[in-house]
């Protein structure tokens, strides 16, 4: 595959030497680049370094899911939704089957944020049509009986998801990675089950704040050993999926999503230095520039309420921002499907961009407007 020109020559001022699509480290490069390594330019990858695309490079949440009747297949094959994500070979198929469709710049490895309290011995299970189903953990008793150490063998099928992915990708394509941050994986841990505002979980951190920091804690450590074990099995980008953080109060935001999530980033990054790390704290609004200030992450996922002036001023000046088409708009398809692509790319796309919705892709979304969506940001003109 060719690079655009105008990619090429952004590239050739950056720090390595470019032939052909191909980047040659200079022998100035730093961190763990071994010398004699060729690397091939991965347009995600080269945004979240700071290098702004002419075209953003895109993907879409939950985008291996329901709305495919690919997925569908494998799916009913699988039967149980844990047992796709355990079988590495179907894991890796239906990763792979929305690159195929649409050639997507990432893939996101198919797995669930909930695999976390399974391998730490709690029981989860999905119901059909009602979402998932865990064992509640709401008293002190409970969380002084949770284990600390998750069974990390229990994940390995998703390590050899990764390395299968990995084996089969074009190397232009970035493979991401992800968990879920330890504030929202917690509000399904005590209350067993989603809810509307997470009600179980607020409370709980109310009445009893250091059994639910302990909760927090073992998150946090098991979380970090999760995604250095899946940049071990080749993932190139992390993602910490804060699905619940907008029903935090300031104070309870900043205790409970930004905290766990920099002591993550910190924790990954000691191990892999230059790791590239993005957060998704959906909901957060103005609490954004804080979040990213304090977390240390190379950019973030923004929903599509945010704020587009706030966004350009206070957090793509800093970081890459990822995001932000109303899921709905992608159902509605048409001309309000045109004029929501056009305003995320009027609102963003001058700065570092990745294209991405402001949260996962709907089941009944047609695949006809995943069609027409790629093509008009991919004939984006600046
Ligand atoms: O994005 C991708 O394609 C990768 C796969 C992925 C899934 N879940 C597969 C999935 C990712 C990144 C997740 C993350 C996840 N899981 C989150 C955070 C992101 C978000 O969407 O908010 C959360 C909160 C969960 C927990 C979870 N898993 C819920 C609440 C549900 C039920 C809701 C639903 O859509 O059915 C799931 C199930 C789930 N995870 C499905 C998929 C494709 C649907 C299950 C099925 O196919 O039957």
């Amino acid at each position: 595959m060719q690079l655009p020109q105008r990619q090429l020559r952004r590239l050739a001022n950056s720090e390595s030497t470019v032939y052909q699509g191909i980047i040659l480290p200079s022998p100035m490069a730093s961190g763990n680049q071994r010398l004699t390594q060729v690397q091939t330019v991965k347009p995600f990858i080269e945004v979240l370094s700071g290098r702004c695309q002419p075209v953003p490079p895109i993907w879409m949440m939950r985008q291996a899911g329901r709305y495919l009747p690919e997925y569908r297949n494998v799916r009913a094959r699988a039967g149980d939704f844990l047992n796709l994500c355990f079988t590495p070979e179907l894991a890796a198929e239906v990763t792979l089957q929305p690159i195929r469709r649409f050639g997507f710049d990432a893939a996101i490895i198919f797995s669930d944020i909930l695999v976390i309290p399974y391998a730490l011995g709690r029981e989860v299970r999905f119901e059909a049509g009602e979402g998932p189903r865990l064992q509640p953990l709401d008293t002190p008793e409970e969380v002084a009986a949770l284990a600390s150490q998750a069974h990390f063998g229990k994940l390995e099928p998703v390590y050899e998801a990764l390395r299968r992915v990995r084996g089969e990708l074009d190397p232009h394509i970035a493979l991401i990675g992800f968990c879920g941050a330890p504030w929202t994986v917690a509000t399904y841990m005590v209350a067993g089950q989603g809810t509307p505002d997470q009600a179980p979980a607020r409370m709980m951190a109310y009445r009893y704040p250091q059994a639910f920091a302990r909760i927090i804690e073992v998150l946090v450590e098991n979380s970090i050993e999760y995604l250095l074990g899946q940049l071990d099995a080749g993932a190139d980008v992390l993602q910490i999926f804060d699905t619940w953080a907008g029903v935090l109060p300031p104070r309870e935001f900043a205790r409970w999503s930004i905290e766990p999530t920099r002591r993550i980033v910190q924790g990954v990054r000691k191990k892999a230095p230059n790791a590239k790390i993005i957060g998704f704290p959906r909901g957060a609004g103005g609490l954004l520039p804080a979040y990213v200030e304090a977390t240390g992450v190379d950019a973030v996922s923004i929903d599509w309420a945010a704020e587009p002036s706030l966004i350009r001023e206070r957090v793509q000046n800093r970081v890459a921002v990822q995001g932000n088409l109303d899921p709905l708009a992608l159902i509605a398809g048409g001309a309000a499907l045109d004029q929501a692509v056009d305003d995320v790319l009027a609102n963003f796309g001058q700065g570092r961009l990745i294209f991405n919705l402001g949260h996962g892709i709907q089941p009944e979304t047609p695949i006809a407007h995943v069609e027409q969506m790629l093509k008009r940001v991919r004939a984006y003109q600046g």
